[in-house]
């Protein structure tokens, strides 16, 4: 079937992205071929893509940039802790306009925190106290908020007890790192077009009570996705079309810690790497294999799990972090980390597979190493004091398409009243066609029938899922928090609340 094609200009240059009925494939014909031809980006691979069963009337994602094979490093800078005391760390960020190279020799103007997509790496242990003394050298107000981190309401950069630090302003963001693990921080404003400018960054805290795990190498993976034009870098605005406004703004270069995919990294056999993946992509779902090799499952949302897990697949939803222990077994081989098709809405067509990341083996194996076989002790939450539902779903207003929390958007949402020391159980119905990663601030839960502990989750299309809210008291834990979905389109479209917590 010939599927008609939505051509949008940009800069000029006309650029498919891809706003066709499902059909058998793509008109690849109609690519802007001369954009492509001077860069490494190899038509070929272009061939096979996977656009779901094709008949019905979804809207698949834009067609992909696929990079040729390149080799690099992945390595994200670290923030400077200029205090001398061992238990404070205490960094200056300062965001800021800057051009990124994420193409070969174009340049994309970016939004960053310290001039490098990601940002700086924030590194800390449990107990210590974080500084982070901000400037907004941006022409819009920011904020930074902390996801996954139990910090003061007044920290969090986001909600009622904070507001927005113009530009030119600064702020200290003064917290103590409770939980060990991987977060991440970004803005809350504007937030589906100021972390797609680039306003992203890592936060890990370890913990010296955890176990150690036998790893060569611990590295922060973020993985996100931009939307550029081919020919010239420069970054294409999205938001008018219809699949943008429905599922969110996806990208046609998927990026791994701010390179662009399809690296190659040489390990030796046998060895184990602990990789702590974020997704920082506004709307993309990235589901993950590590094709020739193996991945075990060590911690999400940056609490450990009780053991390790071995996955084949992992699914990994906007806000959302895994740690994973990779391992490639035989010598002399490839193994690929791919993101492989997902259908994140019925009809919505699959998202095509893409290599993030080329492991390659020599053939000079160390002695392997085991994991421990326990991580962590998972005490469930007791029964809840309180039960709720928030139905999750979207209707269509003149202009727009509206995301709701039990009919209504933001800020029409009632605020929820939650008591500090209590547990809630919290129903996520889902009532729209398309998945939907729900994230609270401030708090964790437990996913009623999984011994672990989280703050985003996926609720799948037409699916409740339940979770138990620890409401559990920490200093400056009393106040106003955001709960909202994680596609940052969707989050400003409405589908974001409240709870006030005393
Ligand atoms: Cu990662 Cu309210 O956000
Ligand atoms: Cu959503």
């Amino acid at each position: 079937m010939r599927t008609p094609l939505i051509l949008i200009q940009v800069l000029g240059a006309t650029s498919v992205l891809a706003l066709s009925a499902c059909g058998n494939g793509m008109d690849h014909g109609s690519m802007d071929n001369d954009a492509m031809a001077g860069m490494d980006m190899g038509a070929g691979d272009m061939g096979d893509m996977d656009m779901g069963d094709g008949g019905h009337g979804g809207m698949p994602g834009p067609t992909m940039l696929a990079p040729a094979p390149w080799s690099g490093s992945l390595s994200t800078t670290d923030a400077i802790d200029t205090n001398a005391g061992a238990n404070v760390v205490e960094v200056t960020l300062r965001a800021t306009q800057t051009e990124i190279e994420y193409l070969p020799g174009k340049k994309t103007k970016a939004w960053t925190y310290g001039g490098t997509v990601p940002g700086p790496t924030i590194r800390a242990k449990v107990g210590d106290r974080i500084i982070v003394h901000f400037r907004n050298d941006l022409p819009e107000a920011t904020t930074i908020h902390w996801h996954g981190v139990r910090l003061p309401s007044a920290m969090d950069g986001a909600g009622p007890a904070t507001s927005a630090i113009a530009p030119g302003a600064t702020f200290d963001y003064t917290f103590d790192a409770l939980d060990a693990g991987t977060y991440w921080y970004h803005p809350h404003v504007m937030a589906n077009e100021q972390v797609d400018k680039g306003l992203y960054g890592a936060i890990v805290i370890t913990d010296p009570g955890e176990p150690t795990l036998p790893v060569v190498a611990d590295e922060v993976m973020i993985l996100d996705d931009v939307m550029l034009d081919a020919a010239t870098g420069e970054q294409m605005a999205m938001k008018d079309d219809m699949r943008t406004q429905m599922m969110g703004l996806e990208g046609n270069l998927a990026l791994v810690s701010g390179r662009r995919s399809n690296v190659g990294l040489s390990v030796r056999a046998g060895e184990l790497r602990r990789w702590r993946f974020v997704n920082s992509a506004n709307a993309r779902y990235f589901k993950l294999s590590l094709v020739g090799g193996t991945m075990q499952q060590v911690a999400t949302d940056g609490t450990l799990l009780e053991k390790p897990t071995a996955v084949s697949e992992l699914l990994l939803v906007p806000g959302e972090r895994a740690d994973v222990v990779v391992r490639v077994d035989a010598p002399s081989t490839t193994a690929t980390l791919r993101a492989v098709p997902y259908e994140r809405a019925m009809e919505g067509g699959a998202t095509t597979p893409i290599d993030l990341v080329r492991l390659i083996s020599t053939a000079d194996a160390p002695a392997a190493a085991s994991l421990p076989t326990t991580l962590r002790a998972f005490t469930p939450l007791s029964s809840p004091a309180a039960v709720r539902t928030l139905r999750l779903g979207e209707r269509m207003s003149s202009t727009r398409t509206v995301f709701t929390i039990n009919d209504a958007a933001f800020p029409d949402v009632p605020t929820l009243n939650a008591k500090l020391g209590t547990v809630e159980e919290w129903a996520i119905q889902n009532e729209s066609e398309m998945d939907h990663p729900f994230h609270l601030h401030g708090f964790f839960f437990q996913p009623v029938g999984a011994r672990t502990r989280k703050d985003t989750i996926n609720v799948p299309a037409k699916t409740t899922v339940r979770v138990l809210v620890d409401f559990h008291p920490h200093t400056g834990a009393a106040g106003g928090w955001m709960y909202h979905c994680h596609i940052l389109e969707h989050a400003e479209g409405g589908m974001l609340a409240e709870v006030k917590v005393e």
